[in-house]
């Protein structure tokens, strides 16, 4: 195994035209493989399938409290549901807003919510002149898209190990009240599959920001998954901050998307104070009542944390081989020859890697033009723009072992061809 950053050019050149050689044969194979979004795969869905009857037209209609699921009301959410999600998160089962299919879109409310009517005595947000959001990056794009869509400055915050950059982070918050707000992924982040430590919880819970509306948005969204038999503990940031009496500062967000069926699980919003207040409000006008079956059959099919972690267990055993596969090629490939690091997540859904500056781009690209698609470079930062232009996300879980095998054995050709192209002349 070469170690291309100590290459001559005539060795850059050689080892060009060898793998252009081997691309070629790659692209004549007219692959077709999609590694660009963070779905499950057939497998995982079917894990669910039996949620399907547990309500059913053979079965009874009724949750607690006599409440036929088959009617209107009920608008935060099944006395049963709140339990079972209060159980499974370890979060006071009084904070909880059970929601429709997506917690994005409770997300995206939440923004609404505080653009219009504002929080805490302030002015709505659309009312202030200059706002921002802080985006720790690599990050999640959609959320990334929300806080852009509403007009708002995003601002990058770098990750570290254990979480945002939280100098910079304090440095900012606490002293410019044009920051509104965070976006948070706490546990197995998206992509970079980082979990806060209890450190980072603590001085989130600790900030003193300028604006007095500050709101910490903190989307748990893949609390529950492990690639390993033991979770990583992440603090209850509901509780750090009723501690400090800083109630209305988060606000935390949950769903079965990646557990059930995504965009037909339930979602979940848990806040305190007048963020709760406001948000059952906003909701009992917005709906006459969520899809309370669907909150039912979830109930009956994920039953208890004993059952719940035990599915999860099932998920873990499918994925884990998927990211095996890749984290192998990836130490192979370029252990010896570092022009590609990575990181080896205990859980989540991704594999974050990062190219020598300037090459992920060209590696998308390469990767796509023989078939494979990427989430595009850049995605992860705010304007989809890395200024490195060296991150890329890579998405295990949709495609087969045989599918993975062959896309990143593609992939790793195509990373030392954008370094080699990016150092030939
Ligand atoms: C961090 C994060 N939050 C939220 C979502 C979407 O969640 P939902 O399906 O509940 O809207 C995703 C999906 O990939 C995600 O990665």
């Amino acid at each position: 195994m070469k170690n291309f950053l100590f290459l001559n050019k005539n060795e850059i050149l050689e080892e060009y035209n060898k793998l252009l050689k081997v691309y070629e044969n790659f692209k004549r194979k007219n692959i077709k493989l999609d590694m660009s979004r963070g779905k499950p795969g057939i497998s995982q869905l079917d894990l669910s399938l039996d949620l399907l009857d547990t309500v059913n037209s053979k079965s009874d209609f009724i949750a607690r409290g006599k409440i036929d699921v088959r009617n209107y009301g009920v608008c935060d959410g099944l006395e049963e549901m709140k339990d079972f999600i209060s159980e499974v998160t370890g979060v006071n089962k009084d904070y909880f807003i059970v929601g429709g299919n997506s917690s994005l879109s409770m997300m995206f409310d939440a923004i609404s919510f505080f653009m219009i009517h504002g929080s805490c005595g302030v002015e709505p947000w659309c009312k202030q002149k200059k706002i921002k959001f802080l985006c720790p990056s690599p990050g999640y794009d959609r959320h990334f898209r929300i806080t852009e869509y509403f007009g708002m400055e995003l601002v990058m915050i770098p990750m570290n190990s254990d979480g945002p950059d939280m100098d910079m982070v304090e440095q900012l918050v606490n002293k410019d009240a044009s920051i509104k707000g965070i976006w948070c992924v706490p546990k197995y982040s998206n992509p970079g599959g980082v979990t806060y430590s209890d450190e980072v919880v603590r001085r989130f819970a600790n900030l003193e920001p300028a604006a007095p509306d500050f709101k910490i948005f903190w989307d748990n969204a893949y609390f529950a998954h492990d690639l390993t038999p033991n979770t990583v503990p992440l603090l209850d940031i509901a509780e750090e901050c009723n501690k400090l009496n800083k109630q209305e500062m988060p606000i935390l967000f949950y769903s079965t998307s990646k557990i059930t069926f995504p965009g037909s699980g339930i979602a979940f919003m848990a806040c305190m104070g007048s963020n709760l207040e406001n948000f059952k409000k906003m909701y009992s006008v917005k709906t006459v009542g969520f899809d309370k079956i669907n909150q039912l059959r979830h109930v009956r099919f994920l039953k208890d944390r004993v059952n719940f972690f035990n599915h999860m267990k099932k998920h873990r055993e499918i994925l884990k081989p998927k990211f095996d596969i890749i984290l192998n090629h990836l130490s192979s490939e370029f252990e010896r020859n570092p022009i590609l690091t990575w990181n080896v997540p205990k859980g989540g859904y991704f594999i974050s890697v990062n190219t020598v500056s300037g090459c992920a781009k060209r590696t998308v690209q390469l990767c796509k033009e023989a078939g494979v698609n990427l989430t595009d470079a850049g995605a992860s930062f705010p304007y989809g723009k890395d200024p490195e232009d060296s991150n890329i996300r890579l998405a295990p879980t949709f495609p087969s072992l045989n599918e993975l095998e062959c896309a990143i054995r593609l992939f790793c050709i195509c990373v030392k061809l954008a370094f080699l192209e990016k150092n030939l002349y």
